[in-house]
């Protein structure tokens, strides 16, 4: 059988849909030694605080009530420095980590989820009605909850993880495309199920070998799961439809991308690119819809085909006779408790609507707030932060303070070109808020309208236009935030900015933060760039004493997306090249890097298959394992021979059972 035309047309929004007028000053000069002084000192103090605290207080904090590990596996924060020899760069079909360590593909995409389930079909054979029996695809956030191990076991423990898209080449039977794109019924209702989040439980043996295991607990949520709408949006106008006229209901959840974990053990899934999933065909979309880009004549799936949810063009007297309001429903963060797998996911609106990239907690203390921060990634889009109203509270189960993400206040970041930075509220009930808006002449009904509209309300109050914000991660020691910027066609030479000083950037950064006095609910910051990606001749490592110094043959990367900070301090960063820049660029295929954020080592640590993305990791608690996805890869990965490519996650061990890094 042929195989479709080339897989993966990428699905990353980079339509410059911000009209706003936040320019930064067009002043290039970085200011970078000034700025560098404050962070490192700062960066010091934080550290030493930290040190004070008892090994066993600090592990503790965040980890869920079933997250033990056995005290002699707890990996010393701050020790583990990059003690590997990096891996080279390469265009192979395989998935390449360092000498003395292990790759090996699991729970690919089409895998049942229970043993007696149908069996993965190549060449796009299995229905959709196989398909909800099955893992999704295009892994991209994934998150390990641990159980109790059972005898002969080392670890046992759900893996949540997001199905972000798909791509309907390598996803559908040769030939059975329409060549006008429209889809059939079969093929919306395959596509809908492969979409979302699978938790599936898995353990590993004795020997150390992971499997995926039977469990009632074992789930699939997709683009058709019912869902709870819940905080300052529920019920509101904005929301209501045929399907539910109160509007604290809709249905699905789509392109999951980054996620977070929460301190009380949940699972957050994001909506990134969610608007092409919608069309509206009014002759004037709302701003609710064109602010984000929801498409006017086919949405890019065409579900709306057999699906009329994802039509929201007017057809009745009023919204809850239909589904213009749809496109409301989505672009949330979505809760889900993956312990339960009866629960019904929650859309938390107070966190904001837009393209949700990640969503990072900084570990929080009893008696402080809950601080969320997420990136929204499209050209020229912002950093947010939300503080929940409530303090922390720790309990047995933390699940009192599953409701703490509905209260609370949403930011967003503005990076003044000297290094410093605030956090601006998008509060309805807030007098600068209101001044601001007043100012440029728009006007909110409401908190929920606010929610909404969260891209216009920062607009409003003048946020900075960063370019296409994706993962966040904080610093276990220092308390540092980090955020990547993946790439920005649309910034140009005349609006750079000392935050994204490259125009267009077609490599990408990697930016980072204090919070005033180290709290996360703090309204004022100190931020600096702590890396520029690109080749030896367009990167740098940049706030170090030995000085600012270029990437090398082991550590040079572009476009920065996946970031996450391991339980031993370090840093590892993922890439997310277009297809031309892997087939023609200096970097081979899409990879996988530590970095030390103390001494600015960066090493190569994997090399992804031909054509994929390298995005989502988690480890155990022990650090002795690391799951990290492999999204789209286009060729025979990870089957071989003449098989489709499917993603799937990958396991790496250390050969001496050592921890990852070292
Ligand atoms: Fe789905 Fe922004 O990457
Ligand atoms: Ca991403
Ligand atoms: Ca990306
Ligand atoms: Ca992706």
């Amino acid at each position: 059988m042929t195989k479709n035309p080339p897989a993966h047309v990428t699905h990353d929004d980079v339509e410059d849909s911000n009209p706003s007028d936040n320019r930064s000053f067009a002043d290039v000069l970085t200011a970078h030694l000034s700025r560098r002084t404050l962070l490192r000192g700062g960066a010091t103090a934080a550290a030493a605080g930290l040190a004070a605290m008892p090994l066993a207080q600090a592990m503790s904090l965040g980890l869920h009530a079933n997250d033990v590990a056995p005290a002699d596996k707890a990996v010393p924060r701050g020790l583990v420095r990059p003690g590997f020899a990096p891996v080279a760069t390469h265009r192979l079909d395989t998935v390449t980590v360092p000498d003395g360590y292990t790759a090996r593909s699991f729970l690919a995409w089409g895998e049942p989820l229970q043993s007696t389930g149908p069996a993965y079909r190549d060449a796009g054979l299995n229905t959709g009605a196989e398909q909800e029996l099955q893992i999704g695809s295009h892994h991209d956030g994934i998150h390990y909850f641990p159980l109790t191990p059972r005898k002969g076991e080392r670890n046992r423990a759900l893996i949540a993880m997001n199905h972000e898209y798909i791509d309907a080449p390598v996803f559908h039977p040769a030939g059975s495309l329409a060549a006008d794109g429209s889809k059939t019924a079969e093929q919306i209702r395959k596509e809908i199920a492969a979409h979302g989040v699978s938790v599936i439980e898995v353990r590993e043996k004795d020997d150390g070998t992971w499997e995926h295991v039977d469990s009632p607990r074992n789930r699939r949520i997709t683009a058709a799961t019912p869902m709870e709408l819940s905080g300052p949006v529920r019920g509101d106008a904005l929301v209501r439809t045929i399907d539910s006229p109160t509007g604290t209901g809709t249905i699905g959840t789509a392109n999951n991308c980054g996620s977070g974990r929460t301190p009380w053990g949940t699972y957050l899934t994001t909506e990134e690119n969610w608007a092409g999933y919608f069309v509206n065909r009014d002759a004037t979309r709302p701003r609710e819809h064109a602010r984000y880009g929801v498409p006017t004549t086919n949405s890019n799936y065409r579900w709306e085909g057999s699906e009329p949810r994802y039509n929201a063009t007017a057809t009745a007297d009023s919204a809850t006779g239909d589904y213009r309001n749809y496109p409301n429903t989505y672009g949330w963060m979505v809760e889900i408790d993956p312990y339960s797998a009866a629960s019904v996911p929650v859309k938390r609106t107070a966190l904001g609507r837009f393209g949700h990239e990640g969503a990072i907690f900084p570990r929080p203390r009893v008696g402080q707030r809950v601080v969320m921060y997420s990136g929204d990634d499209a050209n020229n889009e912002y950093i947010y932060k939300f503080v929940s109203t409530r303090s922390y509270i720790l309990t047995p189960l933390l699940r009192p303070m599953a409701d703490a993400l509905d209260e609370g206040t949403l930011y967003v970041a503005r990076f003044n070109e000297d290094g410093t930075g605030e956090w601006l509220a998008l509060d309805f009930d807030n007098a600068d808020f209101k001044a601001a808006a007043a100012a440029k002449g728009v006007e909110f009904a409401n908190q929920a309208d606010v929610l909404v509209n969260t891209r216009l309300a920062a607009d409003v109050v003048g946020a900075t236009k960063m370019d296409r914000p994706e993962w966040g991660a904080i610093d276990p020691i220092t308390g540092l935030v980090y955020f990547t910027l993946t790439n920005n066609s649309a910034r140009v030479a005349d609006n750079v900015d000392n935050a994204n000083p490259r125009g267009p950037n077609t490599f990408g950064h990697i930016v980072r933060w204090q919070e005033e006095n180290d709290d996360h609910s703090a309204l004022a910051f100190n931020w600096d760039i702590f890396v520029l990606s690109g080749p030896e001749s367009d990167s740098a490592i940049l706030p170090f004493e030995d000085g600012d110094r270029p990437l090398d043959e082991s550590s040079k990367h572009a476009c920065p997306d996946g970031l996450w900070f391991d339980q031993g301090g370090l840093l590892w960063i993922q890439t997310d090249m277009s297809g031309s820049l892997m087939n023609e660029g200096p970097f081979g295929n899409n990879q996988m890097l530590a970095a030390d954020p103390t001494t600015g080592d960066i090493r190569r640590f994997l090399v992804g298959p031909t054509g994929c993305e390298v995005t989502g990791i988690c480890s155990t608690p022990d650090l002795r394992t690391l799951f990290v996805n492999i999204q789209h890869p286009t060729v025979h990965w990870p089957d071989g021979g003449d098989a489709w490519p499917r993603s799937a996650t990958v396991i790496v061990t250390k050969d001496d059972g050592g921890i990852i890094g070292t």
